[in-house]
């Protein structure tokens, strides 16, 4: 795409405003016609009034003032200038016809804030004393937007170090959850075994081992995402890539999902087309599907969870859609980024990693992933795939 370099240029860095004012016509024209190469845009006051309309409506840079003016003289105009808060640190150059002006006083204006010129104008003086003033300005400008960014900067780190403070506390809440009912089991097996196991029935011995393991799978699913945060954080992640069937990923987790779903009082209705075969990693794309079936049943119990899977041209998409909690807008631009949540802490539990990793595991099969959200109606999650992704596809269609 052809580019328009004076448009960019303009935008990043816009002209200084400098202000001309003089009761004469000849006189602005002489200004103008010096100015006329200085990096600046120049604007032209007849009076003092006429001025004041302008210094209010636009950021002036600079101001060059003629003293002698009938009605509001130049002196009088800085004074105004001086008492507004929108015009106070604009510096003025006045252009006078004698030395003694020099002597005028202005209260409480900064020294170098204000210059004078002495008629007849001196072309090298006016460009040089206008030119300084503009470098001045300039600076001062960029030295803002360092600040700026400066401040920015320190407020995402402090975002950052408070969201990582909060996951810490989450995360070792979660990994606690799970170990209490785990430990009950045990003692409950330990206070059996010694007994030989009489008076304990086998279905009672099979609950135990079903819970037990219900919690350990829990357990070692939070690890797994712990560890798979951690991988891509250090860009450590491995792609093991294959013919992979997403309608079929779909089926098989929804079965794996089955108590959950029951649990949660969720109905499923699967509309998949089949055969949605692509060169993708298995595990990653059933991690896909499980985080977003876990986060429907999690934040939509209740409601009917619909799961599609379709052809998009040269892509597969997954939809999974539910009628739950929705997310808040000023929410939604963050929840797919780590440790990030957009419920109450500790309401419902979660690491705030699911959709991080759906995320990441989207995009390194060249895929991505978006939500549209409404507040109390629900969600809709979609992931696009590459159906043909070699290696190093991803870099080829962004060139
Ligand atoms: N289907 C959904 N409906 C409403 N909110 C959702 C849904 N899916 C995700 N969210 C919101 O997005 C947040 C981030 O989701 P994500 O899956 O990354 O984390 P989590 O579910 O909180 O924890 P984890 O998946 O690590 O156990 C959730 O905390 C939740 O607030
Ligand atoms: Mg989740």
């Amino acid at each position: 795409m052809p580019q328009d370099n004076s448009q960019a240029i303009a935008t990043e860095s816009p002209l200084a405003k400098c202000l001309l004012v003089d009761d004469l016509e000849e006189n602005l024209l002489a200004l103008e016609a010096l100015l006329v190469d200085e990096p600046a845009e120049l604007y032209r006051a007849r009076s003092g009034i006429a001025a004041l309309e302008l210094l209010l409506e636009h950021d002036f840079a600079l101001a060059l003032v003629d003293v002698q003016m009938p009605e509001m003289n130049g002196f009088q105009l800085a004074e105004i200038m001086r008492s507004t808060e929108k015009t106070r640190a604009i510096p003025i150059i006045f252009i006078t016809a004698g030395e003694h002006d020099k002597r005028w006083v202005f209260r409480g204006y900064d020294a170098g804030a204000v210059d004078f010129m002495f008629k007849p104008l001196d072309s090298h003086v006016v460009r040089s004393k206008v030119r300084a003033f503009l470098e001045l300005h300039q600076q001062k400008r960029l030295l803002e937007e360092k600040v700026e960014a400066l401040r920015r900067t320190e407020t995402e780190l402090a975002r950052a170090l408070r969201v990582r403070d909060e996951f810490i506390s989450i995360a070792s809440h979660e990994l606690r959850t799970p170990l209490t009912p785990l430990k009950l089991q045990l003692q409950m097996l330990r206070r059996a075994a010694s007994a030989g196991f009489e008076s304990f029935p086998r279905e009672r011995l099979e609950k135990v081992l079903e819970t037990s393991d219900r919690q350990v799978n829990h357990l070692s699913h939070l690890v797994d995402d712990l560890l798979d945060v951690s991988r891509i954080s250090l860009g450590k992640v491995s792609m093991n890539t294959g013919e992979t069937d997403l309608s079929e990923i779909v089926r098989q987790v929804v079965e794996q999902f089955e108590d959950e779903l029951l649990n949660a009082q969720c109905h499923v209705d699967i509309q998949i087309t089949p055969k949605l075969v692509g060169l993708w990693d298995k595990d990653r794309i059933q991690q896909i599907v499980a985080n977003l079936l876990s986060n429907a049943i999690k934040y939509a119990a209740g409601s009917e969870i619909v799961i599609r899977t379709q052809r998009a041209g040269e892509r597969a998409q997954l939809i999974v859609q539910d009628h739950g909690m929705g997310i808040p807008d000023e929410r939604l631009p963050h929840i797919f980024d780590r440790f990030e949540r957009a419920v109450p802490e500790r309401s419902i539990s979660g690491l705030g990693l699911g959709l991080y990793i759906a995320r990441q595991n989207a995009a390194l099969h060249g895929g991505d992933i978006y939500v549209q959200s409404t507040l109390h109606e629900g969600s809709t999650f979609v992931v696009t795939l590459p159906l043909r992704h070699e290696s190093g596809a991803a870099q080829r269609e962004t060139r």
